[in-house]
């Protein structure tokens, strides 16, 4: 017998999330047709599980549903019809065809259990060199930093970035990829001592948004002297709120602004509270292209983006693997979670079930 955790209605609030999630008892399951029948070694702990859990994501799940993403594990068994997997390989689920941020039918599967059932096209080979925490952590992360910079931004090397959020999943992975493309990274935090992680990933430059108080410091003038005057050629938004508008002040004449998230307005997905606003005035005159960038989205859309993206971040998955700060007991999931949603640690948090 294995365990899952169950969100069974979802919650007011991601505080209030965290106290109605419980787990129980999870039989092993059997796959129908075309299943896959995986034993979760690690499941990322994402910002967004907790945001879905209460509601707050721009994708509604249907309760009852096991949160959990993004996992990675190994093949125990198939179902009729399978031929790409057998027992004991090693696996990543797309957490776009499966799991509780998927349209079809395998939505309750999530990482957060002993177990979990995806469709055959759903899982994806674990690059040998990546452990399973690792591999679990890979594609939330760089695939949005991916189609962030690359797809969207079209950041070229000698470029300089300013990267909002640069502590967290996707943050630190847009780090590691805009080091990679051979530009000038300037990487933004509230914490010197995380900011000094961000450095080890490829951060040419820290940038503190909060001074010792903790309260929100200007910063253009910063990255204006960071870039010898003229400003960022591109920014990585994953913060939003009034840090997103001091991040415009210190954009370059041309400069594309990405909105990739809202890590510090975390209530604006569902269009109610506080809606982040960018002011056009800033826009207009330092004719800044402002790219909305949703990486599920987008390949909703047009499906045919996302093999060059996926096949992109697996070949960066050896030379810049995710980095995992933590590593949390599935019986501690809530620890986890709360662990996540204060931002206590750089880059990742898994559970392994
Ligand atoms: N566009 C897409 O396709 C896509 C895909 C995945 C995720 N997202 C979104 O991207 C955002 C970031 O996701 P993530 O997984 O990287 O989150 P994360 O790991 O929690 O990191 C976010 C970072 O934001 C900073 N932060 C948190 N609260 C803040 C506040 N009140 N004020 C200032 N800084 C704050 C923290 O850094 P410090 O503590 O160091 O300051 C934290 O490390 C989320 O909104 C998520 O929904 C978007």
């Amino acid at each position: 017998m294995g365990r899952r955790a169950v969100v069974s209605a979802l919650a007011s609030n991601p505080e209030a999330a965290l106290d109605a999630l419980v787990l129980e008892d999870q039989p092993t399951p059997q796959p129908g047709p075309g299943d896959v029948v995986v034993a979760v070694r690690a499941a990322n702990v994402g910002w967004v599980d907790l945001l879905m859990t209460s509601g707050q994501y721009q994708h509604v799940p249907e309760p009852p549903y096991t949160p959990g993403l993004e996992w990675a594990g190994e093949v125990v068994a198939v179902g009729d019809g399978v031929t790409s997997f057998a027992p004991g390989d090693r696996v990543i689920a797309d957490g776009l065809l499966t799991g509780p941020r998927s349209l079809g039918n395998h939505r309750r599967w999530g990482g957060f259990a002993s177990w979990a059932v995806a469709p055959e096209n759903a899982l994806v080979r674990l690059p040998d060199t990546l452990s399973f925490e690792e591999g679990a952590c890979l594609l939330g992360g760089h695939e949005t930093a991916y189609h962030a910079l690359v797809n969207r931004a079209r950041l070229r090397a000698g470029e300089s970035v300013l990267i909002l959020g640069a502590t967290g999943s996707t943050g630190l992975a847009a780090v590691q990829i805009a080091h990679h493309l051979g530009t000038k990274v300037i990487a933004a935090g509230r914490t010197p001592a995380k900011l000094e992680v961000v450095q080890e990933h490829g951060a040419d430059c820290l940038l503190r948004t909060v001074d010792d108080e903790g309260n929100p410091r200007r910063f253009k003038e910063d990255v204006k002297a960071l870039t010898g005057g003229r400003g960022v050629d591109v920014v990585y938004d994953a913060l939003g709120g009034d840090l997103s508008t001091e991040a415009l002040r210190a954009c370059a004449f041309g400069a594309r602004f990405v909105v990739v998230g809202w890590s510090a307005t975390p209530f604006v997905a569902r269009g109610g509270r506080d809606p982040n606003v960018l002011p056009t005035n800033l826009i207009l005159m330092k004719s800044i292209d402002v790219l909305g960038s949703p990486a599920a989205i987008a390949v909703h859309r047009d499906p045919s983006l996302r093999q060059e993206r996926l096949d992109a971040v697996l070949a960066l998955a050896t030379s810049l693997p995710p980095r995992v700060d933590a590593t949390y007991p599935l019986e501690r999931l809530t620890d986890a979670l709360r662990a996540k949603w204060k931002s206590t640690h750089v880059g990742n948090v898994v559970v392994t079930p």
